[in-house]
């Protein structure tokens, strides 16, 4: 990537909300990179950046352990935006004085603007703000005055614009502030003087170069999974270096049904990658035979993977690098403070293993991109919406959805009922509305009647919930007339099954997955 492109750097302070500023700046046109918030001044000054701004985050100043930046951070002519924790710390540093409040100011507010220039340039009178502070600002720091207050708040919104320094206690980010984002723009624009020039094309554009430059004459290999990631990765690559990339992709017995199709037909057919199909379904199958404990099922396809990943691999010559779809959120630093939830992301869903064992450098193109600008790139790559916005599905597949030892006859039928759930959510219009929509198969033989025969089969459960990044769902309230069509159809057309029920748990207290 040129140097060239604009960024806004948020220094984060643990806030849950610190991606979704970077996001914000992002929908701006303007890159946006978050650094732990120790980052040392001379490491921010080295990005040459356009302007810094703090994140909120869950501490007070005058905790022991507060978070604090290098002080030199304010000396370095960088515009600055504090928000809440970001705005006390400034306060803090610029010698003004912030004090504990009395109580907690968390929810809706009204921000009452008295002076529209600058950060709240084309913004007049009153707007709804979001609040989540207990400290608060009791005296600025020479040369900063007040812009905008609420009925709690005196110091709501300030500024000097001489050091081209804000702080605003509110938070912009978050869909609460309605207008948060013309806030945010404004920082990025009118203060910092960005043209906004990070688009996905300009994106792909050197993406590609970096590709070529970096591959050389080399060859470049890729598990192709199907999902969103590395489909997209693979389109990118692809476009950068052609016939230098192989894609492998791995039947591991545990896909949808018509998955490895699909896949092979876009991949192959269409855009004409070498493609090369590994069915490994008997041999995951051997090596699954008899095991029932979860994570003893993930563990085994995750080395199986590697294995035969790693095999076909080898026979590729002159392979240097190996690709992968890996994405901005993947690579953020998480900041180790106390109630900071993202330092907390379990990360048991990657398949791991992949590079340690392989000794290939690692191509990874997608990295700085959040999920819907990767969205976007696949988009523009020509990518059908099927791909683009295809429902997650996890490494182990369908093992995680069979309860128990898996068998292939089982995996089957599950493959059966699943396509008629995904078809009837299709048909009724909700598949992209949806985080996750599948059939479970649950080994538990119930009694029936279909006709005048007694029956005793296995049950399915349905699940489908809604989500924005997996780590907390609620099960969606399909359409009685869905419920129906999908247990009618799964019992009429499903040997084996005779009964069909919905998972009306959300996460927490339940995951996802069944297992
Ligand atoms: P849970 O079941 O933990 O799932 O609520 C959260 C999200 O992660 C996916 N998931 C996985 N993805 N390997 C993966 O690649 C796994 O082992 C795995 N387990 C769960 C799940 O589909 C959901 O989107």
């Amino acid at each position: 990537m040129s140097n060239k492109v604009e960024t806004v750097i948020v220094l984060d302070f643990g806030s849950q909300y610190s991606q979704l500023i970077a996001r914000r700046i992002r929908e701006c046109n303007v890159y946006s990179k978050i650094l732990p918030f120790n980052t040392p001044a001379a490491k921010i000054a080295a990005e040459q950046a356009q302007g810094l701004i703090l994140s909120g985050g869950p501490a007070s100043v005058y905790q022991d352990n507060a978070p604090k930046c290098d002080p030199a951070i304010f000396d370095l002519n960088l515009p600055i935006l504090g928000i809440c924790y970001g705005q006390q710390l400034m306060i803090n540093i610029l010698g003004g004085k912030v004090v504990r409040g009395q109580a907690r100011e968390y929810g809706k507010a009204i921000l009452n603007i008295s002076n529209s220039q600058t950060l709240f340039s084309g913004i007049e009178g009153d707007i709804q703000v979001w609040m989540s502070h207990g400290d608060k600002v009791r005296e600025l720091p020479e040369g900063f005055t007040v812009r905008a207050t609420t009925d709690n708040t005196e110091f709501a919104g300030i500024a000097n614009e001489a050091r081209n320094m804000y702080g605003i206690q509110f938070h912009p980010e978050v869909v609460h502030t309605p207008r948060g984002k013309e806030i945010i723009s404004n920082f990025c624009h009118k203060i910092c003087g960005c043209v906004g020039n990070w688009t996905m094309a300009s994106f792909i554009e050197s993406a590609v170069n970096e590709i070529r430059k970096t591959v050389g004459d080399s060859q470049v290999v890729l598990g192709l999974s199907g999902g969103v990631d590395s489909s997209v990765a693979a389109a990118l690559i692809n476009k950068a270096i052609g016939n230098q990339l192989t894609c492998i992709f791995v039947n591991n017995g545990m896909l949808r049904k018509g998955e490895a199709e699909r896949v092979q037909q876009l991949f192959s057919d269409n855009f004409k990658i070498n493609f090369r199909y590994i069915d490994a379904e008997q041999r995951f199958l051997d090596k699954l035979a008899g095991h029932a404990d979860p994570e003893r099922k993930r563990k085994i396809i995750g080395h199986e993977f590697v294995e035969v990943f790693d095999e076909e691999s080898k026979t590729i010559t002159n392979a240097a690098f190996l690709a992968q779809g890996t994405t901005y959120p993947d690579v953020i630093e998480s900041v180790p403070i106390d109630g900071n939830p993202a330092s907390m992301i379990k990360s048991h869903h990657n398949v791991g293993g992949l590079p340690e064992k392989m000794k290939l450098k690692l191509l990874e193109p997608l990295s700085r991109l959040f999920k819907d600008e990767v969205r976007e790139v696949g988009a523009q790559l020509g990518l059908p919406k099927d791909v683009v916005w295809r429902q997650p599905f996890p490494g182990p597949g369908l093992a995680v959805r069979h309860i128990g030892a898996v068998t292939k006859e089982n995996l089957d039928t599950l493959r059966d009922a699943d396509a008629i759930v995904v078809d009837e959510i299709r048909k009724a219009g909700l598949y992209y509305e949806i985080w996750q929509t599948f059939a479970v198969f649950l080994p538990i033989r119930t009694v029936g009647v279909m006709g005048d025969e007694r029956t005793y089969d296995n049950a399915i459960a349905l699940r489908a919930v809604e989500s924005s990044d997996g780590m907390t769902a609620d099960w969606v309230k399909l359409p009685y007339e869905v419920l129906g069509n999908i247990s009618t159809r799964i019992i009429n057309e499903v040997q084996g099954i005779n009964r069909v029920v919905y998972d009306i748990t959300s996460k927490p207290p339940g995951t996802i997955e069944w297992e």
